[in-house]
């Protein structure tokens, strides 16, 4: 009754890997219990987890091809693009998030356009803004950008408001870690950078002050909820972002965070629903509105509506 922390399904938003085909069920190897979706398959999990109330989806993308400048990310029968109307057409009160970046679509597996060896940051946001606008027009609920270029954020709200998009809100991915934790995602998404790291665009996590200025920029160019990512490891940065922002809190317990437990409870060191549910709870204490996590329907499911 006096308990202070509550985790619901409600708070919770599940990540979907979508392949391209039709009955694509595949499980992914760094994750286990998580699979490649094909976009009717989606639909199928997205259905079922709306029904143990989750309050959203995230989509991933799988190209069928990558190139230089990840041109499958905003074509308008991309993977992601058609998910999210079968998704649309099979539920009703999920909200459908969508993840706009680039490395999941390019080659080289950055996040940006590669000139003379290096990401660029300006001619990135072109490409991102028809990325989110792409994922609007097939009825995205909520566009959340993870590619950690400046401006990105005012560049898609410019974006959306032209194209007749002026109520999609923008999930901001605003404090991302430069982190050994995505390393499984890496494997489910076959996004890891072909040279170099991604050092130069995302965050040393080291830093603490730095996360509330890329917040605080993040605020000013019109994002509409700050995400903090990953999650346990940054608790911290959570509970500053959440006192002095006035802004809704996402964090992203991520892959490493889920495959961690997942490990650990195959090994029969931990026991892993306890921890789940250790880690959501804390997570939801140092004050996330929402949580993205692989653990989604788990959680659901252990929990009750
Ligand atoms: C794309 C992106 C990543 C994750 C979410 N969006 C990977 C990365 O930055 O390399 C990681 C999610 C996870 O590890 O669960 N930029």
């Amino acid at each position: 009754m006096v308990r202070e922390t509550r985790v619901t399904p409600a708070h919770l938003i599940y990540p979907l890997f979508v392949a391209p085909g039709q009955g694509v069920r595949r499980e992914i190897p760094s994750l286990p219990g998580c699979f490649h979706l094909s976009p009717d398959e989606a639909a199928r999990e997205a259905r079922e987890v709306e029904g143990l109330g989750i309050g959203g989806v995230i989509l991933f993308g799988l190209p069928k091809g990558k190139d230089p400048l990840g041109t499958e990310g905003y074509a308008e029968d991309g993977v992601v693009q058609e998910a999210v109307r079968a998704i649309r057409a099979a539920c009703r009160d999920l909200l459908v998030f969508t993840d706009v970046c680039l490395c999941e679509y390019t080659s080289h597996g950055h996040c940006g356009v590669i000139a003379d060896g290096e990401v660029k940051n300006d001619p990135t946001l072109e490409l991102l803004s028809r990325m989110a606008v792409s994922h609007a027009r097939a009825g995205a609920h909520v566009v959340a950008p993870s590619d950690m270029m400046d401006g990105r954020v005012g560049a898609i709200r410019r974006a959306l408001d032209e194209t007749g998009f002026a109520d999609t809100p923008i999930l901001s991915y605003a404090a991302k870690y430069a982190s050994a934790f995505y390393g499984p995602f890496r494997e489910a998404a076959d996004s890891t950078p072909q040279f170099g790291d991604r050092r130069g665009y995302q965050m040393d996590p080291a830093n603490v002050r730095e996360a509330l200025r890329e917040v605080r920029l993040d605020v000013q160019e019109g994002a509409d909820m700050l995400m903090v990512k990953p999650a346990l490891p940054y608790l911290d940065v959570i509970r500053r972002v959440k006192d002095r922002f006035d802004l809704p809190v996402a964090a992203y317990q991520v892959s490493g965070e889920y495959a961690m437990i997942q490990a650990v409870d195959r090994n029969g060191w931990m026991e892993g629903e306890a921890l789940m549910l250790e880690t959501l709870t804390a997570i939801r204490r140092a004050g996330a509105d929402v949580i993205l996590t692989y653990f989604a329907r788990q959680a659901a499911e252990t929990l009750g509506r």
